[in-house]
């Protein structure tokens, strides 16, 4: 969920809680009821969906598109699908828990104005979705590799 772009002084607590309520507490949720038959699986992986507006250190570099973001919900919700990522990669030492950013992807999320098909910003999703027992746990990565948090 995107939830629309608006600027930092305009966005709300209510607004936030309605963003965080899909993009955490959903993820939060759907995690915790999987648990148990991802526990029975020989290759249990899971694949959270962030955004490269999640990284701290990309919203904080003059010069790179996601400095220009404007808004606090979308990515604090993303900086939080992080953080939950490497909570749950060493909680679930015997699955492979990663989080993704896309990239620019048109879809209904940005009025297809993203640069990328689908079938472009699906492959790094397919791809970790794909890693065996010995693959990495709890990265944040785009298809071009990890991505500074
Ligand atoms: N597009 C990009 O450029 C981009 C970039 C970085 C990260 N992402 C991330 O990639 C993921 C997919 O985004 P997208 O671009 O494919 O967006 P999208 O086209 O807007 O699709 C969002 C999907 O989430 C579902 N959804 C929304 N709210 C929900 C809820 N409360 N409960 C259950 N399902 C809900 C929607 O279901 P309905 O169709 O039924 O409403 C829809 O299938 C998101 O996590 C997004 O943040 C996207």
């Amino acid at each position: 969920m995107g939830g629309g772009v608006v600027g930092a002084a305009d966005e709300t607590a209510d607004q936030m809680r309605t963003l965080f309520e899909t993009n955490v507490f959903g993820l939060v949720r759907v995690t915790h009821a999987f648990l148990p038959l991802l526990q029975r699986s020989a290759a249990p992986v899971v694949v959270n969906l962030s955004s490269g507006l999640g990284s701290l250190a990309a919203v904080t570099a003059p010069g790179l598109p996601t400095f220009g973001y404007p808004g606090i919900a979308y990515p604090a919700s993303k900086t939080a699908v992080n953080m939950i990522t490497v909570q749950y990669a060493k909680a679930l030492p015997n699955m492979r828990v990663n989080a993704v950013e896309p990239g620019y992807t048109k879809t209904d999320l940005n009025a297809n104005t993203g640069i990328q098909t689908v079938e472009e910003g699906a492959e790094i999703i397919v791809r970790m979705a794909q890693i065996g027992p010995d693959g990495q746990t709890g990265g944040y990565l785009s298809a071009h590799g990890p991505i500074p948090w």
